[in-house]
């Protein structure tokens, strides 16, 4: 057969298929139609008429699929989200984490929940069964994750979240000879290389015409040596102003006074974080740090944590351990990895926070160091200190089905929450510490113990007893060689020599 009729050329294959087959694509608006495009099996959806692409290469890729904006029911070209809110009566079917720690979060009722009280449940499996319609939605402690958003609608978050690491803190003893760290000994031997070179070239740039320089070789030494080393420390200018009068002379310490203050300001910042940051690690210096050690790495039973430090971290799932409850998650970290616990815990930050106020409870267990958190007890309870490292950043939302209005309603609620302050202040009562005031844990954090600086007083007392013994042995010689026959009466003398003589003056007072 093969006749034009009405609608065209109609022709059929051999198989009684007909051949170039292709229809309009109306749109029904009111009670017009409009035509958005055609459909042939020659090229699929066009907006361009099957006739003209006959005569041209077929193209079927979807790329090349088009249609005409559809006009849809209410006038509105948006394309209607296909979700009816069922008015049967049939009550929604919320789902709760049904949790075994930290159930401040979110503790079952009764109706559904996710999880059979035993073990946290796994929150990937709470969404999923909401994906599926098991239930309508599921509301809690429920971190928002890309995976998680491909599958169910999330609201506004309700609350900020994270993975962070949680360790003990490891009582260092903060060595007597920490003030020597800050350099290597490379650097200790250079800067007194330089000491000796600098003093050896003021010297020979003064000695010819300044006459501090002069004098017997020991006097000459110490002069140069004392201006060099006093070059370091406060009242510079009078020094050399006072010491050195060549122009080259004052070049030289010029420089070397740049090199000290360079040096000086170094040492202080290395010195202060060695003595202050140090001592609160854990030798855990971050994620990367604990990934490629052997050591366990705690994770809270049904996180999501577990796959990510396992999918994106690519962490072996043997390095991991399940921390199924709170005591478990304090006694994994007071053994640590040599006494069959953990070296870390990675975590999320609402949970750590909450560890943090209840920590102080387990006794044994003082201080607790998270990357991004960290717990002290220098009040009675423990204190959260904050500071922005975290692995990731989350937030915790609820889950609703795909499309559900029910998400929109919740989130607008969420936001009233944010927007008056509530979300803060449910945060502040469950999860801060108010009576332990932040500062008063900072101040303890960078106080220095005298066990830092003992090495130094030993030194210098050291030098002091050394000069002391000197002086008396000195004094007591000179007492012995006394002769108060040939002694002459004090007279009024240039200061040069009254200052050569002052020790003697100081013995004849004494002995009258
Ligand atoms: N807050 C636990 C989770 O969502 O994985």
């Amino acid at each position: 057969m093969n006749f034009t009729g009405l609608t065209g050329q109609i022709q059929f294959d051999p198989q009684k298929d007909l051949i170039h087959p292709a229809y309009d694509v109306l749109n029904v608006v009111g009670t017009g139609l409009r035509t958005i495009g055609y459909w042939s099996n020659y090229s699929g959806l066009s907006v361009i008429t099957p006739e003209v692409l006959y005569t041209k290469p077929a193209n079927t890729s979807t790329s090349n699929q088009h249609l005409y904006n559809a006009i849809w029911p209410g006038e509105t070209t948006k394309r209607p989200r296909g979700w009816v809110f069922p008015n049967n009566g049939k009550p929604l079917r919320i789902a709760v984490p049904f949790r075994v720690t930290f159930e401040e979060f979110v503790k079952k009722d009764k109706g559904p929940a996710g999880g059979d009280g035993k073990r946290n449940p796994s929150f990937n499996s709470i969404v999923n069964d909401v994906a599926q319609n098991k239930y309508d939605a599921a509301v809690g402690d429920i971190a928002i994750t890309t995976n998680r958003t491909r599958i169910v609608d999330f609201t506004q978050p309700y609350m900020e979240s994270g993975l962070v690491v949680v360790a003990p803190v490891k009582e260092t003893k903060s060595s007597p000879w920490a003030f020597f760290k800050p350099f290597t000994i490379q650097m200790w031997g250079v800067t007194g290389v330089f000491f000796l070179f600098v003093g050896s070239v003021v010297w020979i740039l003064e000695h010819r015409m300044n006459p501090e320089f002069r004098g017997p070789p020991r006097k000459q030494l110490i002069t140069v040596f004392w201006l060099v080393l006093l070059t370091a420390t406060t009242s510079r200018e009078t020094r050399i102003r006072e010491n050195t009068l060549s122009t080259l002379g004052r070049c030289v310490l010029i420089f070397w006074l740049f090199v000290v203050l360079i040096i000086n300001s170094s040492y202080t910042a290395s010195l202060t974080s060695i003595l202050t940051v140090q001592q609160l690690s854990a030798g855990i210096t971050g994620i990367d740090s604990l990934i490629s050690s052997p050591d366990p790495i705690g994770v809270q039973d049904g996180s999501f944590a577990f796959n990510y430090l396992i999918d994106e971290l690519h962490v072996p799932k043997s390095q991991l351990r399940i921390i199924k409850s709170e005591a478990e998650y304090v006694s994994a970290l007071q053994q640590g990895p040599k006494g069959g616990g953990v070296a870390a815990i990675v975590d999320e930050l609402p949970y750590v926070e909450l560890f943090c106020l209840i920590a102080n409870a387990y006794s044994g267990l003082k201080q607790i160091e998270a990357e991004g958190v960290l717990c002290l007890s220098p009040c009675d309870d423990a204190q959260a200190i904050w500071s922005t490292q975290r692995l990731i950043l989350t937030v915790f939302g609820q889950a609703f089905q795909r499309d559900s209005p029910l998400a929109i309603d919740l989130s607008t609620a969420i936001l009233q929450l944010s927007e008056n302050g509530e979300l803060q202040r449910i945060h502040d009562k469950w999860l801060s510490n108010n009576e332990c005031s932040s500062q008063n844990n900072q101040v303890d954090d960078t106080v220095l113990s005298l066990s830092s600086f003992w090495g130094l007083y030993v030194i210098c007392g050291g030098a002091c007893a050394v000069s002391l013994v000197v002086f008396i042995c000195k004094v007591y010689c000179q007492f012995l060689r006394y002769d108060p026959e040939t002694e002459e009466p004090e007279i009024s003398e240039p200061e040069s020599a009254r200052s050569s003589r002052r020790s003697l003056t100081v013995r004849v007072a004494s002995r009258t």
